[in-house]
């Protein structure tokens, strides 16, 4: 049955922050007590029972890993209540995304959904992904993977009517992007460093509040197709393009049906048609408050958007538990 828009809209949208919520309040408990599997074995099981009680088709396209990996949330696991009755659903997720970040109590932990009609969100295999992306209202084809990120700069400040040293770009803090931090230093950008959280990092570009300009490195491509679906809600652009280490994971994402290994991907083409993303906040971060617990009480603050209309929802939630 083919996704009615008014199921999307009216059923699903909020639907979904209960089931984000649901996952952040799991993973709180173990925020900044070490154990990075247990937080993320709490919010995985939280999301998965929440998913559940949806009445949806759902099929989870980019999950907690491959079958044989992952015992819950995995890829292709069928997901919702109403399976072979209700509109099929493709489901990218990350319960728990900076599963580090909560163990230290670190900023921008999330649990992060995103939902679109059956081959929306590209099926991206648990390999790393080149990133380059931009918040709102530059001119199309600012950025582009083939270009060095000294030209991707440039092109941004003209864009943008500044000098190429005004412009802040996020990098998550890894060996590997030393080359990158070193070259955009060289040209006098600032360089706002992240330990863990790419999603949050390049949602950031979209909010002139954080003052980050563009987002660039590599990171992981499930990731990827999550904060491209937000950005199709909010406004932006993304290229990515996948990195493969080795045969095995070339061979995962031929297995994807994926066949051009070395293609750049727009944004629409990680996430296309109308699609929804939700996320709540486990730990303070640029996007959301993290979750609170005062007394019997837990406070949540969670985002919904949606790609069609372009709206945005802030949910803030009271949640009850002596009740
Ligand atoms: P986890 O939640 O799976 O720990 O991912 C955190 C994260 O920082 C992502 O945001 C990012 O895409 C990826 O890890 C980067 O991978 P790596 O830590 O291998 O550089």
């Amino acid at each position: 049955m083919p996704i009615a828009s008014k199921v999307l809209d009216r059923v699903l949208v909020l639907e979904m922050v209960r089931v984000t919520e649901a996952a952040a309040i799991g993973a709180s408990t173990l925020i900044g007590r070490g154990d990075e599997k247990a937080a993320d074995a709490a919010a995985v099981e939280a999301m998965r029972e929440a998913l559940n009680g949806l009445e949806i088709d759902g099929t989870v396209v980019i999950g907690e890993g491959e079958r044989d990996e992952a015992p819950m949330l995995y890829i292709g696991e069928k997901v919702g209540s109403a399976q072979g009755t209700g509109p099929k659903i493709d489901i990218a997720l990350d319960p728990l995304e900076g599963t580090t970040i909560c163990a230290k109590a670190g900023p921008n932990s999330l649990a992060v959904l995103a939902i679109g009609e059956e081959g929306c969100l590209l099926n991206a295999p648990d390999v790393y992904m080149e990133k380059l992306a931009v918040g709102p209202g530059l001119p199309a084809g600012v950025i582009d993977l083939d270009k060095s990120p000294t030209e991707n700069v440039k092109a941004i400040a003209a864009a943008k009517g500044v000098e190429p040293h005004e412009i802040i770009a996020c990098v998550l803090d890894r060996p590997r992007h030393e080359k990158l931090i070193a070259e955009l230093r060289s040209i006098g950008c600032g360089v706002v460093l992240i330990g863990d959280g790419d999603v949050a990092g390049v949602i950031a570009t979209s909010d002139p509040d954080t003052t980050i300009d563009v987002y660039m490195g590599s990171g992981g491509a499930p990731e990827g197709v999550l904060a491209c679906a937000a950005l199709r809600c909010v406004g932006g652009q993304f290229k990515g393009r996948l990195l493969f280490r080795n045969e095995d994971e070339r061979a995962r994402a031929r297995k994807w049906g994926i066949t051009d290994l070395d293609k750049q991907y727009d944004l629409k083409e990680l996430a296309k048609g109308d699609c929804i993303f939700a996320a709540t906040g486990v730990t303070d971060g640029s996007l959301l408050a993290g979750v609170k617990r005062r007394g019997k009480t837990m406070t949540t603050e969670s985002v919904v958007m949606r790609a069609s209309s372009g709206t945005v929802r802030w949910v803030k939630g009271e949640h009850r538990l002596d009740r």
